[in-house]
């Protein structure tokens, strides 16, 4: 199979070098072309990537930037040209991707990391082992938008570890109510405007501006069901607070649930176990050996040490037990990777897979 040639907007930002180093050597993409704002474009990579005024490299990921990467020309994503491209992945902020997406989309695929068209009638939100199926469902949004391509948000990445454990419960059990309480690490908040570390640390900061709301209508969304019309949101009671903790990567989060049906711990902690099987045998490059590892030691998961687990693609649970405020209340913690499942190399696996369906 050749190549997909893939174009990265916001290549200089957190998600962007996330999707940069994840795309080094994928068997199945190859980086083209690089963009992001005017003050990027004109410049190779490697320069772009250092802070104007200091000459500090502001790289983020882990390890050094991609050698074959260096020397890519930023281009000004308003001016990125996408018709020799197969695919876009695009990581700039709301307001951008508004202005931008539909520009690319004419053409091309774009998906998404920004929340500018998760909310929309026609398009749907795939998470790998909660939402794939919606996936027909951009035929609708070409059709109705008169595109060759289509824009694929990917969902919030607070959302991300919440709605990968409740799919297997809701499906086995049903879920009526869900609280969550997220502590959520600091490069979730980007480069710009980012947190301050004289906010952070030593700290917790216990809002968010509009994340409480995206959790609650994403989670819904993700765990509705799919027809020839749109997206039917699941009818889910959920309530959370989001948090900013000073960890450096990884959303950690405290979740209740009451299911529909009684459940002991053992047979939730078994049903998490065995999310994610039916897609892990398509063999797609970025799935990991397990979508959830379930912890029995009380003091997993952590973001420390479980944020990497699978590559970072694994969500981590542990402390699975009794929610006694609920009927058929379970309550567990969760982390999960924000930059990674949550954003750049999750949107690197819905390719794959639109790949494998042949969608791409
Ligand atoms: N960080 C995370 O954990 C995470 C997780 C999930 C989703 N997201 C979402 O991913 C998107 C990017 O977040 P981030 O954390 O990577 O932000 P960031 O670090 O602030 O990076 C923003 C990127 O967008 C570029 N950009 C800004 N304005 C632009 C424009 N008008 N045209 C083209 N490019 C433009 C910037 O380029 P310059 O360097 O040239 O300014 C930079 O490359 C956001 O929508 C965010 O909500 C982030």
């Amino acid at each position: 199979m050749r190549k997909k040639r893939v174009g990265i907007v916001g290549a200089t930002g957190i998600a962007g070098q996330q999707f940069v180093a994840a795309l080094a050597g994928h068997p199945w993409l190859r980086v083209k072309r690089l963009a992001a704002s005017s003050r990027s474009a004109g410049k190779p990579y490697g320069e772009a990537l250092r802070d104007a005024s200091s000459g500090q490299l502001r790289w983020w990921a882990a390890g050094e930037p991609p050698a074959e990467s260096l020397d890519i020309m930023v281009e000004n994503g308003a001016e990125l040209v996408t018709k020799d491209l197969d695919l876009v992945f695009s990581a700039v902020e709301s307001d951008a991707a508004r202005e931008l997406e539909p520009l690319y989309a004419r053409t091309t695929p774009v998906l998404s990391t920004a929340s500018a068209f998760r909310y929309e009638d026609d398009v749907p939100l795939l998470l790998p082992g909660v939402s794939m199926e919606h996936a027909s469902l951009v035929k609708r949004q070409q059709k109705l938008r008169g595109w060759e391509g289509f824009i694929l948000p990917q969902p919030n990445c607070t959302v991300t570890g919440l709605a990968i454990t409740l799919k297997p419960l809701h499906d086995r059990f049903g879920v009526k109510r869900v609280s969550m309480v997220s502590m959520q690490g600091i490069s979730g908040a980007g480069r710009s405007p980012g947190v301050l570390a004289l906010d952070a640390i030593d700290n917790i900061i216990p809002y968010i501006p509009k994340e409480e709301e995206k959790v609650c209508i994403e989670a819904r969304k993700l765990l509705g069901k799919a027809s020839s019309r749109g997206v039917s949101e699941a009818q889910i009671d959920i309530s959370c607070t989001c948090t900013r903790v000073p960890v450096l990567e990884g959303h950690t989060e405290a979740v209740s649930v009451e299911l529909g049906k009684k459940a002991t711990p053992a047979q939730v902690t078994s049903t998490l176990r065995n999310a994610g099987k039916r897609l892990a045998k398509l063999g797609l490059p970025s799935f990991p050996e397990r979508l959830i590892e379930v912890h029995e030691d009380p003091f997993r998961p952590q973001p420390r040490l479980d944020r990497d687990l699978g590559d970072g693609m694994t969500t981590a649970v542990g402390r699975v037990r009794k929610e006694p405020l609920y009927r058929n209340g379970v309550k567990y913690l969760l982390v999960s990777h924000n930059t990674k499942m949550g954003a750049a190399t999750g949107s690197i696996l819905v390719a794959e897979y639109l790949i494998h369906k042949g969608m791409m």
